[in-house]
Formats: structure tokens, sequence, C-alpha cells
């Protein structure tokens, strides 16, 4: 959606991914603590997002959403305050069905209008529109989203349908999914990412293919594959929403998701998604063009072999014999060179290497 908001995709925490329904305020609270204490915040991570289960089961007798009494007794609007104290932004979810997909709280499905209103009167900045328990009717979510966006004008949305979203959605909201839910491993990595890569010419400032939320931290899967996905959501200009328990973070974790030179890439001003180049027995190459002519490049094995990957500079339309300039963004070092037309590595089984190209003047 062309107004201004989300011109990079959009970055934070949500809950579902460690907590499922079991969040309560505390979580959040101290969760938008642990952003500003481990110096994510300030990387950009500014989005503390609930997801399902944070409403009681019914409205109240005027037909308005409320915060669970057991769960978030201080309610919604409370939360919006406390998170806005800190810098950040509170982000919510709502379905456009009869019930969310928990089937633990109500859906908007008939009052999308008077949820939306209730949101803006609580200070929230970001919805997550989920699409369970729906009537059926066609394009009902995009008539609903139109409520959401009309009250949240300057705020980041979510949609989610059954209609490949990434042809429509983006005049409606900020951000949509292109794919079912992601688990913590790595099979669903590679599976989530090859879904995603095939809507990569919909993306753009304002309009992010959403592969679904980080999984880092959670304990399933290796840093090396943390790493990769890691490294292919940014490539992919995927919001990048932390889904692990910040509050006892580790610092191998931290070093992942606080990759200041990666989170750099997603944040690009160019806003192109990047994409698969080539693949052949899971050896892969993955690029996009980054501003000021320069090119992220990932070398991501999926074997079970440490193997070599190359990427050639005609893969991202460079003619050969470019001298360029080229930084291991894991290294945090630059590469030094002896070809101009090429760049070869040894990647370690599920491992990736990520690298920005800055072609020079010959
Ligand atoms: C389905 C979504 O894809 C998930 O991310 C999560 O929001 C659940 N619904 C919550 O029920």
């Amino acid at each position: 959606l062309d107004n201004g908001v989300s011109r990079t995709p959009p970055m934070g925490w949500n809950s579902w991914n460690h907590f499922w329904c079991g969040i309560n305020e505390s979580v959040v609270m101290s969760t938008a603590d642990a952003l500003v204490s481990t110096g994510l915040a300030s990387l950009g991570y500014k989005y503390v997002n609930l997801d399902d289960c944070w409403a009681e089961s019914e409205t109240d007798e005027n037909g308005k959403l409320r915060g669970k009494a057991s769960t978030f007794p201080s309610g919604i609007k409370a939360l919006a305050d406390y998170v806005h104290a800190r810098g950040l932004k509170l982000g919510i979810y709502a379905d456009a069905g009869n019930r969310t997909c928990s089937n633990q709280m109500p859906g908007s499905l008939h009052h999308e209008y008077e949820d939306a209103k209730t949101f803006a009167e609580w200070g929230v900045d970001y919805i997550k529109y989920d699409n369970c328990y729906h009537d059926g009717t066609r394009n009902r979510e995009v008539e609903s989203s139109y409520y959401m966006e009309h009250f949240l004008q300057r705020n980041c949305i979510f949609l989610r349908g059954q209609e490949d979203p990434a042809t429509w959605a983006g005049a409606y909201g900020h951000s949509w999914r292109t794919t079912g839910d992601i688990n913590d491993t790595f099979a669903s990595v590679t599976w989530i990412a090859d879904l995603n890569n095939r809507w990569g010419r919909y993306a753009g400032p304002g309009r992010w293919n959403d592969p679904d939320m980080l999984e880092v931290g959670n304990g399933g899967m290796t840093m090396d594959e943390y790493r990769s996905h890691f490294s292919i959501w940014s490539l992919m200009k995927a919001p990048l929403l932390i889904g692990c328990d910040l509050r006892s973070v580790s610092n191998r974790t931290l070093r992942i998701l606080g990759n200041k030179e990666v989170i750099e890439v997603n944040q690009d001003s160019l806003g192109v998604q990047g994409r698969k180049l080539r693949s052949k027995d899971g050896l892969e190459v993955w690029a996009g063009p980054l501003s000021d002519n320069r090119v992220v490049v990932v070398l991501w094995n999926r074997s079970e072999l440490r193997a070599l990957i190359t990427a050639v500079w005609r893969d991202f339309g460079l003619p050969p014999n470019t001298p360029a300039i080229v930084r291991d963004l894991w290294k945090h070092k630059y590469v030094s060179m002896n070809k101009r037309d090429r760049l070869t590595a040894s990647v370690a089984p599920h491992a990736c290497k990520m690298y920005v190209l800055t072609p020079l003047q010959s």
C-alpha cells in the first residue's frame, strides 16, 4: 500500500511462534523491555505484535473486543502505552471471519469498522489480519481490510487470503502471507523460501511478500540453519518478525538477529526482492539488486555435504572483468578477490555465505 508506511519491510517481534496461545501482558511487557535492553530495538525491531488469543472469548455487551481479563488484566490500551513509552509500536491480531484460527476469540466479520475503531482508540499501530472461519464471501477480506486501513492509515496491515494475496493485497495492506505456517525445521525453511520466491515481482516499497515469521532462537535448528533462514528472509525482503522468547535470548541468537549488515540488506531503500537464480543438487545461488548498483548474493548449501558453490558475474547481469569489492556479511570482513568474474566459496551443509558486491568502474 502506497501511503508512506512500511517503505522497508516491518521489523519486530510476534508472540505466535514461541508462545502460541500462552501469552499474557507480563510476557509482552518483558519482551518490549528486552527489545530495548538487547539493542535490537535500535537496530530497527520496533513492533511488538500480539498474535491470536489476546482477547476474551466473547465481545462485551456493546459488541466490543476486550483484552482477556485473566491474562491482560490492565487492558490493551495500557499495553500500548507501555510499549509506546519505550519508543516501540504495538501490533494486534484480528481475523476476517467469525472466530480467529484458535477459536478462542471473536473474529471481525460484520463488525470490521467497529473493531478497527477500537484498535485505533487503543493506539494500536499494526494489524495482522488472519482468515479463519470466513464466510466464503469472495474478497470479503478485501472489503473488511479496507475498513481497517481506513482507520489505521498510518499503520501496517497484514493480510492472508486464499486467493494468491500477492496479486491483490498490495492495494490494501503492506504485506501478505504467501505460504502456510512455518515451523522450526530446516525442511520448513527451504519449502517456504521456494514458495515465497515465486511472488518476488509483486514486492516493493510499501508491499511485501511475507513468508511467515522467524524461528531463529526457538531451538529446533542448528546455528548454520538459523543463519540461512535469516539470510534468505533478509534477501527476500521479508518482514523480520522475531519469533523466539526474548526474555532469555542467547548471545549466539542475538548475533544472528542483530547482524546489522544483514539487516541493512533487508532494509535497503531499493526494496527489490532477491530471488533464486540457480539450483543444482541442493547447491543454490540467490541474489538481488541493492541501491547504488550493489548486489546481494547468498550461496546456500541445502545438501548434506560440504560443497563449493560459485556465482558468476553474469548471473546478476554484470559484465565479466568487472572488478568488485566483496563484503562477507557473516564474517564482517572484505573478501580478497583473485577473479574478476566469479565468487566461489566452500559452504558447510545447510549453511550459507552472504555477500554484498560493490562493482567498481573498470
Ligand atoms: C494462522 C497464522 O498463519 C499464524 O501465523 C497464526 O497467526 C495463527 N493463525 C494463530 O491462530
